[in-house]
């Protein structure tokens, strides 16, 4: 195991009706102005919406709103952002939706606490962030994590480029989680949700680093425990006791408690990444898309990893003789749960059979600024990589 430092401050309020809070915590935490930051319409729809405002009154704590969050959502919601909080000179944002709401919020947080460089900077790695101002979530989808996560990822309409940066500062200071709230989930952002979490733990549990025993086994059982939620919130959505393994999994797969100590992947986020960028997929249901292509590209590096992949968590026998085949039955059935549960196995079941060889090209060349950066922790993969695996995904 590598040595490693390990914080993760935000306060977490799971439960029932724990929304009604997040007045009280926003003053806990310092802000006395807020901007809300919301998404398309669930919220408002929900009435989630109008609980956290009145919560805020309460409070006393003046707010102004910004709605209109798109999934994937854009650089130019964040600018407009970035004017509101300044013109009204709000002290804390709070995001009241899921990873794309969240991660608005912490653009914006990026800008407030760095006037001297323009946010897009930051994530061409132009500029280095020193601090972003609070954020707060109330989380309405199980997936991404950003909740507890240091991360936050924004695309820029000019040139469709998907771009993520990773800074402790951006942690939120709380995080509301109350799984009845994800009850009103369409079913493919319940599946895509589930994809992306055991996704988050994939990218660590892939890795080269040994004796790391702890965490494959903590590992190996979020990933049985998302797997069997999924199943379970997909065949009744209320199922609350559901929602909750997924919510709680969501958070503790991306708040790096399980990739403490080891070489992390994420050549699938990243490959991903490109195809949210530029065809606007669903990010979970992206990486459904790409994770097998990658795995048969990459697993004779590491047969073991697969081996143990497919044994543990997708319960295939070990063949002693050819360990190659365990592997490939372990993606195999990864790719079966997908389907299972209504996600993409392939770019074709994705939506995008008809891709066309200088569309990979450009992704390949993009995600790794033109061929200079390589991706992945278990294998480095150059654009020559990339651009295979997503023909082979096709
Ligand atoms: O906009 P509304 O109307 O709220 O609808 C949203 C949106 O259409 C809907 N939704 C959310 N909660 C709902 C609901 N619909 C009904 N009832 C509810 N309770 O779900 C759709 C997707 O929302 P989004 O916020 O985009 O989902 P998710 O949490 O999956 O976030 C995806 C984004 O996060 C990034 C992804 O790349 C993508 O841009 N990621 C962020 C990470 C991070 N910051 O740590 C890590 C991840 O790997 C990921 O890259
Ligand atoms: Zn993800």
């Amino acid at each position: 195991m590598q040595n490693f430092e390990y914080c993760v401050p935000t306060k977490v309020v799971f439960g029932r009706d724990t929304e009604n809070r997040c007045g009280g915590l926003v003053r806990e935490c310092g802000g006395t102005r807020a901007l809300v930051v919301y998404g398309g319409g669930s919220a408002v729809r929900s009435g989630l919406l109008g609980r956290c405002t009145d919560s805020l009154k309460a409070e006393g704590i003046p707010y102004e709103l910004l709605g209109g969050v798109q999934p994937n959502p854009r650089l130019s919601r964040v600018r407009e952002g970035i004017a509101l909080a300044k013109e009204t000179g709000a002290d804390f944002l709070l995001a009241v939706g899921g990873g794309s709401v969240i991660d608005t919020a912490k653009a914006i947080g990026y800008a407030l606490a760095n006037p001297e460089f323009d946010i897009w900077d930051l994530f061409m790695g132009k500029a280095a962030a020193k601090a972003c101002a609070p954020v707060g979530a109330v989380l309405t989808i199980s997936a991404a994590g950003s909740e507890t996560s240091n991360s936050c990822v924004i695309t820029n309409e000019d040139g469709w480029l998907k771009k993520g940066v990773n800074y402790e500062c951006s942690r939120p200071r709380f995080a509301i989680m109350n799984p009845a709230l994800t009850c009103t989930l369409p079913p493919y952002q319940t599946a895509s949700g589930g994809v992306d979490i055991m996704m988050h733990t994939m990218e660590r549990y892939f890795s080269n680093t040994e004796h790391t025993e702890l965490l494959d086994r903590m590992s190996e059982g979020l990933l049985k425990t998302v797997m069997a939620n999924t199943k379970k919130a997909l065949a009744d959505p209320n199922d609350y006791d559901a929602r909750a393994e997924l919510m709680w999994a969501g958070s503790l797969s991306h708040n790096n408690l399980l990739g403490v100590g080891k070489a992390q992947d994420w050549a699938t986020h990243k490959i991903e990444h490109e195809l949210g960028g530029m065809f606007d997929v669903a990010h979970g249901a992206g990486l459904a898309a790409v994770w097998g292509s990658w795995a048969r590209y990459v697993m004779h590096f590491n047969l073991p990893r697969f081996t143990r992949f497919a044994v543990e968590v997708m319960g295939c026998a070990m063949n002693y003789a050819n360990p190659e085949e365990t592997a490939l039955a372990g993606v195999a059935a990864f790719e079966s749960f997908c389907r299972s549960i209504g996600m993409p196995s392939n770019l074709r079941e994705l939506g995008l059979g008809d891709i066309t060889g200088a569309q990979m090209h450009e992704m390949a060349v993009k995600c790794t600024q033109n061929d200079t950066l390589r991706i992945g922790g278990l294998v480095r993969l150059y654009a020559a990589d990339i651009e295979k695996i997503y023909a082979a995904a096709k």
